[in-house]
This record gives C-alpha cells, sequence and structure tokens, in this order.
C-alpha cells in the first residue's frame, strides 16, 4: 500500500471519528463513538494501524508519526466530549459504581420523611387526655361568636375595654341596632354556650383558637390556643379548682413544677386569680382563673344558691412553650420544617 493511499484513509478516519465524539448527545453516543473508533479490539483506528506494516519500508517512520498524531487527536475529542456532558442526563457525575449513562445503583438511597401533627396539635391531645382522666369531657364552640357569648353572658358590659374595637377583630356584620359578631377573643364563650345546653352538674374543658389584634412578639401572637375548663356542682371550692390545676400540671410537667394563685380581677369569676408555675426559678404566668361569678351562673339559668363552679383559661403555646423550651411562640407558626420535625 502506497504512503499516500494510508494517509488518505487514516485523514478520512480521523475526521469521521472527530464528528462522532463532536456530535454526541449523551455519554451513552460518546461511548460508542470511543469503541467504534478508538477500541482496544476492533476499533477502526487498530484495523488502520495493521495497514501500517504494507506501507513501504522507506515511508513507515512518516506514517507512523502520522497514525499516531491522530491517534492522540481522536483521544482528545473523545476526553474533550466526555468532559462536556460530564453531570448530564441520568448518569450520575461519580460513575464509580454503574456503566455510563446507567443510574448508579450502588449510591444511597434517598430517606422518605414521615409527616407529624403540629406540636400544638400534639399538646392539645395530650391535655385532652390528661383532663380525660380526671372526668373531664370535651366541649367545642364557633371561633366566630356573638358578643353575648363573648362578653355579656360572661358578665364583661358595653363598657368594659375588653370590649374596645382595637382590642377584638369584629367582623363589621352587624346591621344598625343589631350586636356584631367578632373572632373569640377567648374560649370562655364555650363556657356559656355549654350551660346554656345542659343542666348542671358540669365538667368540661375546651380547646382551641382565640384572636386578638396583638402585635406579634416572642410571646404573644395574634391567634393562639387556650385550654378552658368549667366544673360546676354542688359546693364546689376553691381548693378543689388548685388540687385540679396542681394534678393537671403534674401531669403534664412532671412532679418538679410548683403553682401559685395571685388575686386577679376577671368579670365572669369572684373571687379570680392569676395561675402562675414554676420549676425552681422564676414564675410563668400561664393564665387566669376564679369561681364562677353568680351573675354568670344566673345568666344561663342556674341557681347560684343550688350550685358552684370553678373555671380555668390557660394559654397552650405558653404550656407547650415551656415543655420543649422553646423561647419564641412565632416558632410555632413560621412553618419552618427544620423547627417542626423536632417534635
Ligand atoms: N378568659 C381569660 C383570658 O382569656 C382567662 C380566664 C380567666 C379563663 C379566668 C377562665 C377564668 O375560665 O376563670 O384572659
Amino acid at each position: 500500500m502506497s504512503l499516500s493511499a494510508f494517509l488518505e484513509q487514516l485523514e478520512q478516519l480521523a475526521t469521521e471519528g472527530r464528528e462522532a465524539f463532536s456530535k454526541a448527545v449523551d455519554q451513552d453516543a460518546v461511548e460508542k463513538a470511543r469503541v467504534k473508533y478508538l477500541g482496544a479490539k476492533k476499533g477502526l483506528l487498530k484495523e488502520v494501524q495493521k495497514q501500517l506494516g504494507k506501507v513501504p519500508a522507506e515511508a513507515k517512520r512518516e506514517a507512523g508519526q502520522r497514525f499516531n498524531q491522530l491517534k492522540q487527536d481522536l483521544q482528545g475529542a473523545l476526553e474533550k466530549a466526555a468532559e462536556s456532558l460530564k453531570g448530564d442526563g441520568e448518569a450520575p457525575a461519580n460513575t464509580k459504581g454503574a456503566p455510563p449513562g446507567l443510574p448508579d445503583i450502588t449510591l444511597p438511597g434517598r430517606r422518605l420523611r414521615l409527616g407529624r401533627l403540629h406540636p400544638i396539635t400534639q399538646t392539645i391531645e395530650e391535655l385532652k387526655d390528661i383532663m380525660g382522666r380526671l372526668g373531664f369531657s370535651v366541649a367545642d364552640g364557633p371561633e366566630i361568636e356573638d358578643e353575648w357569648h363573648n362578653f355579656e353572658a360572661l358578665n364583661i358590659p358595653e363598657s368594659h375595654p375588653a370590649r374596645d374595637p382595637l382590642e377584638n377583630f369584629y367582623l363589621g356584620t352587624a346591621q344598625v341596632g343589631q350586636k356584631d359578631l367578632l373572632l373569640r377573643s377567648q374560649t370562655s364563650t364555650v363556657q356559656i354556650r355549654v350551660m346554656e345546653q345542659q343542666p348542671p352538674p358540669v365538667r368540661i374543658i375546651s380547646l382551641g383558637r382565640v384572636y386578638r389584634p396583638d402585635t406579634a412578639d416572642a410571646t404573644h401572637y395574634p391567634m393562639f390556643h387556650q385550654i378552658e375548663a368549667l366544673l360546676v356542682d354542688k359546693q364546689v371550692t376553691m381548693a378543689d379548682l388548685k388540687s385540679v390545676l396542681r394534678l393537671f400540671a403534674r401531669s403534664y410537667f412532671g412532679g418538679d413544677v410548683h403553682i401559685r394563685f395571685r388575686p386577679s380581677f376577671f368579670p365572669f369569676t369572684e373571687p379570680s386569680v392569676e395561675v402562675d408555675m414554676s420549676w425552681g426559678d422564676r414564675w410563668i404566668e400561664m393564665g387566669g382563673a376564679g369561681m364562677v361569678d353568680p351573675h354568670v351562673l344566673s345568666s344561663v339559668g342556674y341557681d347560684p344558691e343550688e350550685v358552684t363552679g370553678f373555671a380555668f383559661g390557660l394559654g397552650v403555646e405558653r404550656i407547650c412553650a415551656r415543655r420543649h423550651g422553646v423561647r419564641d411562640i412565632r416558632e410555632f407558626y413560621r412553618n419552618d420544617l427544620r423547627f417542626l420535625r423536632q417534635f
């Protein structure tokens, strides 16, 4: 074979090969081109190399040099093509365990995450459980309330500052001369709803959302949850109130919690107290409590001479935050999964 015939064959092959590598759209195509042109056993370049023996002796040097040059050329084209497709398609960047173009089944799998209940929901369930064991059943009431249940029946007169439009989310639905609706500002509304429906004795709790136009900060949020309790029967006293609250606190927080009453005022209880809890350091205010005011009992048709009762209302976010060491109750409503997954 003449030198020129050999070189022609070689150039032709090199041109085809370069084109094949530059047109390869994925790792698969690169690999096919590699086998076809540079394959160690049956590659086309290998075939041409065999012809090298038939070239006249005096032309061998030149033919060999050109052959090596073009071989290097094609190897460069292969590397370039492989490099530019790295990380493309389903072929992982690290193809250690997988043939080119296939997913690497030796890589660790992706773990599926299970959903879970929101920490406030979990707390509510637990509080229901504890109070259930003390004989309290669960009652429910609407979040959109009327002024009778949110205020009047609870002995909160028209002139009371708690009814200020700036302290409540009134819905502005009232016609002239009518009462307005509002988002309830306290779960004490449910006390009235239950007593309107049934004669004494009563032993209920109610857990749910309440709304106040407060600016959100570490301890306030315009929507939060309360646990309300009401017990009405013959000869109920303040001692019963304190015993139930202490049992409740110890069941939820453990034996090292102390409770304390501070004199206070609520229109629907007499006497009224603030309920504080402590773990040996400082006292934390958890809510209010007291003996149901006789006016409230009469407003629902109960006879205050016959029955007495106690009631309390505590903040669920505060209870949950204290138990889990959450310093800012806004965390509960940021929907940050890194926070929520801890519960
Ligand atoms: N409703 C009161 C509040 O939201 C808390 C409260 C105080 C509830 C005394 C009660 C109670 O049942 O007896 O601030």
